[in-house]
């Protein structure tokens, strides 16, 4: 070929990157490798093959770990945590330090071997993979140096045990080993069995960074080994996969104490209205679905097109994807590289050839031999069709078109997850009014598939719980100083009924602004501690809080509230509780036959105006990623709460649990301290004369055993909040796992509430959204 003809097709000459230095390193290990438990790589055990899909080869055998494997991690990290965590903060940064800059030295390395592995194009690897990798670990070098100082009140968990998928194998090894050690945690990591090579490289790296032994354990092996971790003496798990294993982890740590991060899967839109630079729009889809092969949990898979413009971008896209080039994941040009298994491969196709909606279009210049999938488009898809509902994980992107602002929200929004979105539109106005209004963990702004440290990675609804990265993500590797002491059921004193009352005088519960008798008809009574009645209680059921659930979705405008109203509202509970005070408290001596009423009315004034101070200060944060941009850290309300309020400080914990929520503009549903309900009930008259709008709190009577698994396991409920002294605390982390919502349970430990954790309440009443949107140069 002419230097002429070359210039006139403007072709690419192969452009390889070579493999010998990462095969020389497995050969190094005879192509056999054990785990690494304590500091050292154990010998090999039953083996099963590790082979890069981009031709189907033997790249090394790896082992299967056993009970007695695992058992083995367990205890080196159990053993290494406490003088780890001693170590401090700056001992840590120190580490963290080290294994960033070792990471840097050998990225070229980790990147051919993470392309050999995994199948992803080299420069794929080589430039976002790698480098964030590194820059996860700087980031929590820094983060480990700043414990001390920033977070006095925050310890270690102990030992964490984390299980990561096949995408972004390194990657996703750094976003869980770099937080869990810069808060003095050790972990017991198990990379995916497809993808194993990287995390060996990095234990092999780990040696030279002076990590100490123990303090990093990787076992290699299938789902089932996952499972072993699941259920061995570790003090949290945190998982990144699929949302079928994601929810079965939840059941299966449900009531065992064990700190659960779930990130899952997504089926992220992506948004193009008629006024944005198409040009720019299509080549964000290029990063959108075809980075990575599609293999990606925030992949931009769902395309909404405004309709004006559909016909003109379609074209537009089919030609761009006619250029993308799909082959060897190791030379440098080449966008589209393998997928990662042919297990997967075959669970794309599978996908696909089941549909029989809507017109494809797929490029034809696919390798013949190797796990490769073409580039696809699929448009004219119905919203609700399954291609636009579920997870393909692949190159495929699913198309339909929207008319207004209003319609691409109400499809984006029509999904079971909520990782991410993305917005192109060149009107600002439109763009942040988009923002708030799609439900997801991320929005990026003209940009798609940005990632860093600083800025939290993290979804919402099915898409999991938690936040990776940015300050919000160390709260998931830490607890409150200090050891938890048991709390003991709190019994209601009995007596009998007295005479006959023909006035019906049981107080009802409280749904959607109005007093409501409740569904079955029945009631108690609730008595002092000499036997005395106080009074009659309604006993609610799953009837009455599918009711409260309804009324609490239906008062949504609260959500849209300020900051400045809310904390008005509250400042106007808190008057009207004062000028009750004497009554509150006489209350709650004839209840629980002490002499503390005063203080704990006084208390629950006070805690009031903390939370009303807070409404309009809990504020986000901007996070300066490096890039040209901004990520505006928002803090959003969960939604509907459902919360079971402490049994023993029947109104100082109830004011405690539905102050912080409602200041953050969610709806609660709150179930009153079983033993001593009639604070409660009175505190309703309260809230009737305080301008609450109805719907916002609802307040229940009952069981609280009775009541946790229909509550845990509403549909429409967000999270569940647990502070009964009953024992509930894994019915509602079991019944959470069906919509995968977030849980707060007390996992039957003391809480002092007399002490101001408004910082503990208001993180639990929001969820961190980051918006991505371009600004500077
Ligand atoms: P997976 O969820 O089965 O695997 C992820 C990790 O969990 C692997 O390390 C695996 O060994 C482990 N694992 C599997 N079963 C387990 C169990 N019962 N207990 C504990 N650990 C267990 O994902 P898989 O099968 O590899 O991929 C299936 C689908 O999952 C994909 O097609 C994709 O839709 C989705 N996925 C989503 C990811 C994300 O980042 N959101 C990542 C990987 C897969």
């Amino acid at each position: 070929m002419t230097i002429k003809e070359k210039f006139d097709t403007m072709d690419y000459g192969p452009a390889p990157e070579s493999a010998a230095e990462a095969l020389d390193w497995i050969k190094g290990f005879d192509g056999k490798f054990g785990h690494f438990i304590d500091g050292t790589f154990t010998k090999p055990g039953k083996t099963f093959a590790a082979k890069n899909p981009a031709n189907g080869e033997t790249l090394a055998k790896l082992t299967q770990a056993t009970a007695n494997d695992i058992d083995a991690a367990i205890t080196a990290a159990r053993t290494a945590q406490p003088k780890w965590e001693k170590s401090g903060g700056h001992g840590r940064a120190r580490v963290l330090y080290a294994l960033a800059r070792l990471l840097q030295k050998h990225a070229r390395l980790f990147a051919v071997l993470e392309t050999l592995d995994n199948g992803k194009p080299i420069r794929e690897a080589r430039d976002i993979d790698i480098p964030l990798a590194q820059r996860h670990f700087y980031y929590h070098a820094g983060m480990a140096q700043l414990m001390d100082t920033e977070l006095p009140d925050r310890q270690a968990l102990g030992v964490c045990g984390q299980i990561i998928p096949w995408n972004f194998p390194l990657l996703m090894l750094a976003w869980k080993v770099a937080p869990a050690l810069a808060m003095g945690n050790t972990v017991v990591l198990k990379p995916a069995e497809y993808t194993s090579l990287t995390a060996l490289l990095f234990a092999d790296i780990c040696r030279q960074a002076g990590v100490p032994n123990g303090v990093i354990n990787i076992l290699t092996g299938d789902g089932a080994v996952g499972e072993m971790i699941v259920k061995a003496d570790v003090d949290k798990i945190a998982f990144t996969g699929s949302t079928e294993v994601g929810r079965r982890i939840r059941e299966a740590t449900a009531g065992t104490g064990k700190a659960l991060t779930l990130e899952l899967g997504g089926k992220s839109p992506y948004i193009v209205f008629d006024d944005a630079d198409i040009d720019s729009a299509v080549e964000g889809l290029v990063d959108a679905i075809w980075f990575n092969q599609g293999e990606v949990c925030c992949a931009g898979s769902r395309l909404l097109v405004q309709e004006g413009i559909a016909d003109r971008f379609y074209d537009k896209l089919k030609i761009r994807m006619q250029t993308l080039r799909i082959g060897d994941p190791l030379d440098k040009c080449i966008d589209v590289g393998a997928v990662v298994d042919p297990v997967q491969l075959d669970g794309i196709k599978a996908k696909i050839d089941a549909n029989n909606e809507g017109e494809m279009f797929q490029t034809d210049t696919v390798p013949e031999t190797g796990c490769f999938y073409p580039p696809t488009l699929i448009t004219g898809l119905s919203p609700a069709s399954t291609l636009m509902q579920e997870e393909i994980f692949g190159p495929v992107l699913c198309a339909t078109t929207f008319r207004t602002p209003a319609e691409a929200v109400e499809i984006a929004n029509n999904s079971r997850y909520g990782l991410a979105a993305t917005v192109w539109t060149e009107n600002i106005n439109l763009a942040l009014d988009m923002s708030p209004k799609l439900k997801a963990g991320i929005v990026w702004v003209n940009a798609t598939n940005l990632m860093d440290a600083a800025a939290g990675f993290g979804g919402v609804r099915e898409s999991g719980f938690g936040r990776e990265g940015g300050w919000e993500g160390l709260s998931a590797y830490t607890k409150p100083k200090g050891k938890a002491k048991v709390l003991k059921q709190v019994e209601a004193f009995e007596g009998d009924d007295g005479p006959f009352d023909p006035l019906d005088r049981t107080a009802k519960l409280y749904i959607g602004g109005k007093q409501a008798r409740p569904d079955g008809g029945y009631s108690r009574g609730a008595w002092g501690p000499k036997g005395a009645l106080l009074g009659h209680v309604s006993v609610a059921n799953r009837k009455d809080i599918r009711n409260a659930v309804e009324a609490a979705h239906a008062a949504k405008g609260w959500s849209g509230t300020t900051g400045h109203l809310r904390a008005q509202i509250l400042y106007y509970i808190a008057e009207n509780l004062s000028a009750r005070a004497d009554e509150f408290a006489g209350r709650l001596n004839d209840m629980q036959g002490g002499k503390t009423g005063n203080d704990e009315v006084a208390q629950a004034i006070d805690r009031l105006f903390t939370y009303a101070a807070w409404a309009d200060k809990y504020d986000g944060q901007v996070h300066n990623v490096p890039i040209r941009g901004v990520a505006l850290a928002m803090k959003e309300p969960v939604g509907v709460i459902g919360a079971f309020c402490p049994d023993d400080v029947p109104l100082l914990g109830l004011i405690s649990v539905m102050a912080p929520a409602v200041a953050m503009g969610n709806r609660v549903v709150l179930i009153a301290s079983e033993p001593f309900p009639l604070a409660a009930t009175d505190f309703v008259q309260v809230l009737e004369t305080s301008d609450v709008p109805g719907g916002v709190v609802n307040i229940l009577t009952g069981s609280h055993s009775e009541l946790a698994a229909p509550m845990a396991s509403h549909m429409d409920v967000d999270a569940v909040w647990s502070f009964s002294s009953s024992d509930i605390s894994g019915l509602i982390e079991k019944g959470a796992a069906l919509n995968i919502k977030r849980t707060w349970v007390n996992n039957g430990m003391v809480r002092d509430w007399t002490t101001d954790d408004s910082h503990v309440f208001l993180e639990a009443a929001t969820e961190v959204k980051n918006i991505w949107i371009p600004y500077g140069e």
